[in-house]
């Protein structure tokens, strides 16, 4: 909910940015400077972009995946981008997901993943197919909304003994911008605007057909100025009170399946153990999902419902084994399935769970063979310092002259990542000899101190 912004300072805004950024520049993943695949209108890699350095063809491959996945035409098809290691592929695979957007959802997970020793290995890719299909549900509904000027309950004496009281009606008034409304409500929606914790000065909206109530949160007239609250301020509702109101809902296969596996109870603390206790990973059988899929197609077919195939991402997909790979074969060519982007840094290699199969890139080749492919390339020492500088920008290091240059030597030499690594220890050893900047002399100690891959390899060979 969007908190309104007439106020000086809302309750929920955000830290000032000196606070803010202090906070997180300890915290920063090693791909927070990939904002998307950078290409320009053309679809061409020009450019360094979105703070992605070389990688051309790569890049363009993946940008014609995107807007085959945009256009809904790689459905069920697979994207392998191979490489050595360090080259960028788990970094082009998030750039594919920030180029799709937020909408299309969008389920990362690793090889290893599926050996989990309570859930079969096939379940567990199962339920990363269907977390990665995505279902908007609009309904165009009939609604009262506004904010709750007045809330009445009236009381009559109860007919069937002769004690007591009972409600007869709840006459409920609501105000938007446009106008007011009086409505008299049956004595079951004053039970639901109890439970929903409704008082005078709520915005809520009453469903005309089923009388179902919905909070939306509190009109920000009364707003306070608490500096901490839990409370969502929203702005007076537009338009009249009676109105036809579009509502929609985004959610995942994944996440209908879950939710009729395990039915929720009540709002008691009970029940909230019991869903405690019940979360460990319960497979959902295969009839349940035949049945959410049938409920799902009649919601498709009344047009109500629209289905958006999102991306299985699979990192070191060579951590697969043989039944998970033909399990996959099967899963792709399912009626329903998502575009699935695999990404491997092996070479030749025996296809895990056989003793005699060896496959390119630890895959089979049937599976392969429905796959496309996308090589990505080593990097140039330039490109290397290119690198180093955009990362040494999202760290806030500063780096004195001559360091870029024996940086990118070291990538050369060695690899992107260890440049890379070097950047945070440098900056220790610069900050403990009191300057604010790294200098080459820095990067001169780290080869002391640590020891790169290859160097590394070739010292216990030898
Ligand atoms: N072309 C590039 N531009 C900017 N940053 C890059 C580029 N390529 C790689 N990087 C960065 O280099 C680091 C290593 O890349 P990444 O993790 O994507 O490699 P990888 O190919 O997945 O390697 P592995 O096979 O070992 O998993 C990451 O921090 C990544 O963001
Ligand atoms: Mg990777």
């Amino acid at each position: 909910m969007q908190a309104s912004t007439s106020k000086a300072v809302a309750h929920n805004a955000p830290l000032p940015p000196s606070q803010a950024s202090a906070g997180r520049s300890s915290r920063i993943a090693p791909h927070s400077h990939i904002k998307g695949l950078g290409l320009d209108a053309e679809g061409l890699a020009s450019t360094d972009g979105a703070g992605f350095i070389g990688q051309d063809n790569a890049r363009e491959a993946c940008g014609v995946v995107v807007d085959l996945i945009k256009s809904r035409k790689f459905s069920g098809r697979a994207l392998l981008l191979a490489g050595a290691p360090g080259t960028g592929k788990t970094a082009l695979a998030l750039a594919i997901s920030q180029e799709l957007g937020a909408k299309v959802p969008f389920c990362p997970m690793v090889g290893s993943e599926v050996y989990s020793t309570e859930v079969k290995k096939t379940e567990v890719l199962a339920e990363a197919f269907r977390r990665a299909i995505g279902l908007r549900i609009k309904e165009t509904k009939e609604v009262y909304e506004g904010e709750v000027t007045e809330l009445t309950p009236t009381e009559s004496e109860n007919p069937l003994s002769g004690y007591g009281k009972t409600i007869a009606h709840v006459v409920v008034g609501l105000k938007t911008v446009k106008g007011t409304k009086q409505l008299r409500l049956d004595p079951t929606i004053y039970e639901a605007i109890l439970k929903e914790k409704i008082v005078v000065g709520d915005v809520i909206y009453i469903e005309a057909n089923t009388g179902a109530v919905k909070r939306v949160g509190r009109s920000d007239a009364y707003a306070s100025s608490y500096d901490l609250e839990s409370e969502t301020y929203v702005p007076l509702p537009k338009g009249d009170v009676h109105k036809r109101k579009e509502l929609v809902q985004d959610v995942t296969l994944g996440d209908l399946d879950a939710a009729n596996a395990r039915p929720q109870g009540g709002q008691d603390i009970m029940s909230v153990m019991g869903s405690l206790m019940k979360s460990g990973r319960t497979e959902v059988t295969e009839k349940l999902r035949r049945e959410v899929n049938k409920v799902v197609k009649g919601y498709v077919d009344q047009g109500v419902a629209e289905v958006i195939p999102g991306v299985v991402f699979i990192d070191e997909v060579h951590m697969l084994d043989i039944e998970c790979f033909t399990y996959l074969n099967a899963l792709l060519e399912s009626p329903m399935a998502p575009t699935v982007v695999f990404a491997t840094n092996r070479g030749h290699s025996l296809v895990r769970g056989t003793t005699d199969i060896v496959a390119p890139h630890g895959i089979p080749v049937d599976l392969l063979d429905r796959c496309l492919i996308v090589k990505t390339e080593g990097y140039t020492r330039e490109q290397v310092a290119r690198v180093v500088q955009v990362r040494a920008a999202v760290e806030g290091l500063k780096l004195g002259e001559g360091v870029l240059d024996r940086l990118a030597e070291e990538g050369e030499r060695s690899s992107l990542r260890y440049a890379l690594q070097l950047l945070a220890p440098a900056s220790i050893l610069a900050t403990l000899a009191g300057r604010g900047q790294i200098e080459a002399e820095d990067i001169g100690e780290m080869g002391e101190l640590f020891l790169d891959a290859k160097t590394s390899a070739g010292m216990i060979n030898s």
